[in-house]
């Protein structure tokens, strides 16, 4: 696949994949799923890849889901929509079992999907200034797709409180919720980065992996099911929901939505 809307660069066994839609602030839409997940995918069938690094071009890592395309699909068919919304969940899925550790190097802003690409990074750091927020609800939408990995990471009681707020917080209750690991100034972020990759190639690659895999297994069997069809319903409903559109179309508008005071 040609990549419009990602760049990579290999440094030895290390690749580094960056989200490269800079003028809306790395938002995804279906290319970059598209690619995002073929990436991925790539990784899975068999490059000698070790450890891979995820970060954003521009002025923020990920301001999540596209929301121009987004206030598209009320013209689509239901079918269409749920269709739409089982690929972005399954490039959530496609890079939450990515066989080798990704680590996420974040800055500026991570909003939405972009919080939740943060939630399939098995390593984070991110720079200090770093806005966070599940802002779906914001938006008259919800945070449904993500929200297997994201309670994976903070799980249900800081979940009730950003994902039913919206609220924006900062790196350093990122950190506190199990979001993030590591919350660096900027000039450090690169280095926390490349001291992370290198302590993960001086472990044996094979332990790696399955050391990977076995939380994801033993995760499993304490009694999360796969949902991406009940996530993909929930958002593929309420995007074109008159909230939902309301709610973006306010956003592309510049306004508030009607529901704010
Ligand atoms: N989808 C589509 N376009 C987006 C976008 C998104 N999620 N987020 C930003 N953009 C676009 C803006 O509409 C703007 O386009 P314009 O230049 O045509 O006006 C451009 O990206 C730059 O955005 P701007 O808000 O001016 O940049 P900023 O650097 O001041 O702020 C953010 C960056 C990420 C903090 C801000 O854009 C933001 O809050 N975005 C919404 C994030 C969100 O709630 N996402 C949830 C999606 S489910």
């Amino acid at each position: 696949m040609d990549y419009q809307t990602l760049t990579i660069r290999r440094d030895g066994n290390v690749e580094h994949v960056t989200l490269n839609r800079p003028e809306v602030r790395n938002a995804f839409n279906p290319r970059l799923i598209a690619e995002l997940e073929d990436w991925a995918r790539g990784v899975r069938v068999g490059r000698d890849v070790r450890v891979a690094v995820l970060a954003g071009a521009g002025p923020v890592f990920s301001a999540g889901a596209d929301l121009a395309w987004m206030a598209e699909t009320a013209a689509y068919t239901h079918e269409r929509n749920l269709d739409d919304a089982t690929r972005m969940a399954g490039m959530f899925e496609a890079l939450d079992t990515l066989p080798v550790p990704l680590v996420g190097r974040v800055h500026g802003a991570a909003l939405g999907g972009g919080s939740g690409l943060v939630a399939v990074c098995d390593i984070v750091v991110a720079d200090e200034q770093t806005i966070f927020g599940f802002t779906e609800v914001k938006l008259g939408i919800l945070p449904a797709v993500i929200s297997p990995y994201v309670l994976a990471k903070i799980g249900r009681s800081a979940a009730r409180e950003l994902f039913l707020t919206g609220a924006r917080f900062p790196a350093t209750r990122a950190r506190e919720i199990g979001l993030v690991h590591a919350v660096t100034s900027a000039d450090q972020l690169q280095p926390t980065v490349a001291a992370y990759v290198r302590e993960l190639c001086t472990a044996g690659p094979e332990a790696v992996r399955a050391a990977k895999q076995t939380i994801r297994e033993v995760s499993s069997r304490l009694g999360h099911e796969p949902v991406t069809a009940l996530t993909a319903e929930a958002i593929a409903a309420r995007r074109v929901s008159a909230e939902g559109q309301e709610g973006i179309r306010a956003f592309l508008e510049k306004r508030n939505p009607k529901w704010v005071e």
